[in-house]
């Protein structure tokens, strides 16, 4: 499988598929699991040829360690995309040629889904994600994208981005991909020892409890349960949230005819873990 580095090359092999065939991507940071892999599964069965975008973007990161320490794995990778079938191509561009020298974010107004819980813990991180989604989308020139629902609030956010750039893509959203533990996967469960991957269980525990009393008891009264099962764990809870599932406004109280999800964002350790799970 041929890693393309340069635009030029990528833009040169994809020509072909300009023309009555469909062309998806997949962005991603690399470090590659199942979970990135259902999306690049998905992408495949619905288009003729798979982008897979593997660069870790340093103007999503408000925390230089986090950048530091991402893994960064492109054989293993490669290897892992070499077993699915049909045809992918990895894009791993260069910083400096993917931001035209230039690696700074683009200032978006994205309104309140940009506002709440990731936005209020990690500042100026969604810029650097519609920035450098803006990037790829503009590089490869696809018909459809696939985004995972364990990062919801982002998926929120590249669907707000291809609006205001008015990019033809279509944005798809794909289910989370969990461990037997129910812990959603990612990249970052790879800097976790077998403990503390066993602990880190009680993130979906906690929205799951949730859902499970959503009905009958108040948000404040789910607020402590969740906070008392955190107290139980050597996790830190960074925030729970319950928001509004289309503005991901949080709210306090709940309203007839709206859709809830539960946001939870926890440290284990230094390693900063987050999911969601839809209320009803
Ligand atoms: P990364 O964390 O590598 O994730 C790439 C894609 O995989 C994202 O759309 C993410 O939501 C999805 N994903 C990760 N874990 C998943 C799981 N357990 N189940 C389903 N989907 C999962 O998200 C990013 O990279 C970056 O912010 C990026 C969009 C590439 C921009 O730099």
């Amino acid at each position: 499988m041929e890693v393309f580095t340069e635009n030029q090359t990528l833009s040169a092999a994809l020509d072909p598929y300009r023309i009555s065939k469909k062309i998806g991507i997949v962005p991603t940071m690399g470090a590659l699991h199942e979970g990135h892999l259902s999306l690049v599964r998905r992408a495949l069965n619905e288009n003729d040829c798979v982008v897979v975008s593997i660069f870790v973007n340093p103007t999503q990161f408000n925390n230089e360690g986090d950048l530091v320490n991402y893994p960064r794995t492109l054989g293993k990778d490669v290897a892992l995309l070499e077993t699915l079938q049909g045809t992918v191509f990895v894009y791993a561009p260069k910083a400096k040629e993917l931001y035209n020298n230039h690696i700074v974010s683009r200032s978006y107004n994205f309104g309140s889904i940009a506002t709440e819980m990731e936005g209020k813990h990690r500042q100026g991180h969604f810029d650097g994600v519609g920035t450098v989604v803006c990037l790829l989308f503009k590089a490869v020139r696809p018909h459809t994208s696939y985004f995972g629902e364990k990062d919801f609030q982002q998926l929120q956010i590249v669907r707000k981005m291809t609006a205001i750039e008015k990019l033809p893509v279509k944005v798809i959203g794909c289910s989370i991909i969990r461990e037997p533990s129910m812990l959603a996967m990612s990249s970052r469960n790879k800097r976790l020892n077998a403990q503390e991957l066993q602990a880190a269980a009680v993130i979906n525990k906690c929205l799951r409890m949730a859902a499970k009393y959503f009905r009958e008891k108040s948000i404040s009264e789910i607020n402590t349960m969740v906070s008392n099962c955190f107290k139980q764990s050597s996790l830190t809870l960074e925030y729970f949230e319950i928001a509004n599932e289309k503005t991901l406004k949080t709210v306090k109280r709940k309203r007839k005819g709206i859709t809830y999800r539960g946001f939870i964002a926890a440290f284990s350790g230094e390693v900063r873990l987050i999911d969601n799970q839809k209320l009803s």
